[in-house]
């Protein structure tokens, strides 16, 4: 992409002499310059009409890969420029024509101390949108035309010019009429763009209740609905068995264990290879309850008859914010709970951690989730992997990360191979993070 990256390529003919004079003082790293030209709530999430440039990726895509050229001055002034624009309210998640925020752009780059400015952003945007509870819809160009021309809130609204920086909507910042147009015709060039970040493939309240109304097909290693959505894949299954070595150290017999979301019955596999003492597991989605129910299924009524008393083993049918409430009132409480399920955004499992783990969590007990929060783009992932693990720690809970690989070779691109038959790559990184939370103290 070197030639793409230069400024003649970014910088368009058609683009505002404003937007273009804020662009070319971010190029240079010429903070002065760009101090005075941001005089004006928006500058500086200002945006070539046809390229989608914000100052922030000029800034950044000016250091161009590392080379012996470079002194430690100019990586400082680029700093300086990428934390001013922050300051004024530039956008870390903003796309530009390539499908790249700033932050996926200083990755690529292999410039690490511009993307970790992009990720500190990033978070505490995403920390100020959970305090006004209401998380961003990065929007993921599937449902929306005007991509890269607005951001939403979580309820779909456009922001208004009121709001924190981080809200306000480029339309908004001096581009106007045939300069939006462009920008929405480029849109219509290009690929999907960003995808919101979630606990599965996708969600939100609606989602949550049109997906456990789908029909689901159990094939071939995954577990699709009517949609084509992966609700869950045969991939995920060393993340399984390393989820369950971190719940369970040396795998002792006669663990009380908790597993929201059955799926492929993967983890539930494993779980009772430990002999444990109490198993529960809750699931909501009727087809995937059908399933459990036939005769080949390990986690039928003759499953539930084996356990050591009654009720020990059980299946839970019912959505997880119902069945626990009743769980809480019966004063059950676990060494080791899971968390996985599909079509629910991250705000659920932050309740979940928040209201139900005090109460249903042993002392010492062992709480894990599936951390697939944005995980169709890194910035997105570390982002939420670090608002996740301040959440967590509001919630009296303390996270050791492991980092793990994931075998890319079946994964690397869409509708191939893995992803056969499967709508939306929703997983796109070669290192996953696995969290093991504890009570703090
Ligand atoms: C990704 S799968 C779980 C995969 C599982 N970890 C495994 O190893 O196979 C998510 C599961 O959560 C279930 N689910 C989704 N929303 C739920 C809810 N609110 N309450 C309970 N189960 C839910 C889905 O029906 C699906 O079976």
């Amino acid at each position: 992409m070197a030639d793409q990256d230069s400024i003649s390529a970014r910088i368009s003919a058609n683009c505002p002499p404003e937007t273009q004079q804020v662009l070319t003082a971010a190029w240079a790293h010429d903070v002065e310059s760009v101090r005075k030209l941001l005089d004006a709530p928006g500058k500086a999430s200002c945006q070539d009409p046809v390229t989608g440039e914000t100052p922030l990726h000029a800034a950044i895509r000016a250091c161009g890969a590392p080379s012996e050229d470079d002194t430690p001055e100019d990586l400082e002034a680029a700093k300086k420029t990428v934390y001013e624009l922050l300051l004024w309210g530039g956008i870390w998640n903003d796309v530009d024509d390539h499908n790249e925020t700033p932050g996926c752009l200083a990755h690529r780059l292999n410039r690490p101390e511009l993307y970790r400015l992009c990720v500190e952003a990033g978070v505490r945007a995403e920390m100020l949108f959970g305090l006004l509870e209401g998380y961003e819809e990065l929007s993921s160009g599937e449902e929306e035309e005007e991509d890269y021309v607005m951001m939403e809130n979580g309820n779909g609204d456009v922001e208004d010019g009121d709001e924190a920086p981080e809200l306000v909507n480029a339309g908004e910042n001096g581009q106007s009429g045939a300069a939006e147009e462009e920008l929405e015709v480029a849109e219509e060039e290009e690929e999907p763009k960003f995808q919101p970040p979630k606990t599965d493939a996708y969600a939100d309240d609606v989602k949550s209740e049109a997906y456990l109304r789908s029909k689901l097909t159990y094939s071939d290693g995954k577990l699709v609905d009517d949609d084509g959505n992966g609700v869950m894949m045969a991939w995920e299954t060393d993340i399984m068995r390393q989820s369950v070595d971190a719940l369970l150290p040396g795998k002792e017999p006669g663990k009380r264990i908790l597993n929201i979301g059955f799926g492929m019955g993967i983890i539930d596999t494993m779980f009772a290879e430990t002999k444990p003492s109490v198993h529960h597991i809750i699931e909501a989605h009727p087809e995937v309850l059908e399933h459990l129910s036939t005769p080949e299924s390990s986690f039928g009524s003759p499953w539930e008859a084996s356990g050591p008393t009654p009720g020990a083993f059980k299946v839970y049918k019912g959505k997880w914010q119902e069945v626990c409430l009743q769980l809480l009132e019966k004063g059950q409480i676990y060494d080791a709970i899971y968390f996985d399920t599909f079509g629910e955004d991250y705000a659920q499992l932050r309740m979940f951690f928040t209201e139900f783990i005090p109460g249903l969590l042993d002392g010492k007990g062992i709480f894990g989730f599936f951390n697939g929060l944005g995980a169709d783009r890194k910035i997105c992932y570390d982002v939420y992997t670090e608002v996740s693990e301040m959440h967590l720690a509001d919630a009296g809970l303390d996270v050791d990360w492991k980092e793990i690989g994931v075998d890319m070779g079946e994964l690397a691109e869409a509708g191939k191979g893995e992803w056969e038959g499967v709508k939306r790559r929703y997983w796109t990184l070669d290192r996953y993070q696995l969290p093991t939370c504890t009570f703090l103290g």
